[in-house]
């Protein structure tokens, strides 16, 4: 059975008080899903709130994520942070090659992928995102996009490795947008993307969780998650505040 993750990405969003206030109020939200384990919780919030949200969560079925990371161990990169500092405060997961990293800081598949292996390298978890943006799936090149950004992200990591990674399939035209993939167009993705999983992981790409992201809200969330491959969401905008994002967590009970 693959594993539902519910993710929050709150982008450059939130105070180190308002990180703990919105987490301690989520907390209280979704207790009622603590021992279900089939169902994980990840929260990305900015750099400075990272060490407090690990503390603030600590017991609690909500894991917290960072937003990037530099794939060295340390040295002369100034203002860059290494997944050794991350592993040191208890960041579990690391949001990787989001749309918004791609177009406005170019980093291209080579560089993502050395993220992940430099993630994996420290035992925490890639939530690896890929999409295309609308001039791609107008054009009908959605599957070539797609196939090329998973081949050159995921190239060279075992099957073992895998198992760690989540891929994010958002497409770009529905970021914060509020214009949600159908569930029918997100589910065909989705499976072109498995396919991709399959054709370099085998049957290992049966337990990847591929999550979907764009503008996924508490009125689309029941729909999208319960299509066939569509195991869970990555969420922008309804993360911000603790009652829509604990109505999307429900949504996938
Ligand atoms: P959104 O963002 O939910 O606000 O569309 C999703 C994302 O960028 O991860």
């Amino acid at each position: 059975m693959r594993k539902t993750i519910i993710a929050g990405n709150w982008k450059m969003n939130k105070t180190n008080n308002e990180t703990i206030q919105i987490l301690n109020d989520l907390k209280k939200e979704i207790k009622e899903i603590e021992g279900i384990s089939n169902i994980g919780v990840v929260i990305g919030t900015p750099f400075t709130a990272l060490s407090d949200a690990v503390k603030t969560v600590e017991n609690s079925v909500i894991k917290i994520a960072a937003q990037n990371v530099y794939p060295k161990e340390s040295g002369a990169y100034t203002g860059e942070i290494s997944p050794a500092m991350l592993k040191d405060i208890g960041v579990e997961y690391v949001i990787l090659g989001h749309s918004e990293r791609r177009d406005y800081f170019k980093e291209s598949n080579s560089f993502i992928n050395e993220k992940i292996k430099a993630v994996l390298s420290h035992n925490m978890s890639p939530i690896f995102c890929i999409g295309e943006h609308l001039e791609d799936r107008e054009a009908g090149k959605v599957k070539e996009v797609i196939t090329k950004q998973v081949k050159e992200g995921l190239a060279n990591l075992s099957a073992d490795e895998m198992k760690k990674v989540i891929v994010a399939y958002e497409p770009i035209w529905a970021i914060g947008t509020g214009k949600t993939a159908t569930p029918e167009i997100a589910q065909e993705t989705h499976e072109q993307i498995r396919e991709v999983l399959k054709e370099m992981f085998g049957e290992t790409s049966k337990e990847i969780t591929i999550q979907y992201g764009g503008s996924m809200k508490p009125n689309n969330a029941k729909e999208l998650l319960s299509q066939k491959d569509i195991d869970g969401g990555l969420i922008g905008g309804a993360s911000l505040n603790a009652k829509d994002f604990s109505a999307i967590i429900k949504a996938a009970l």
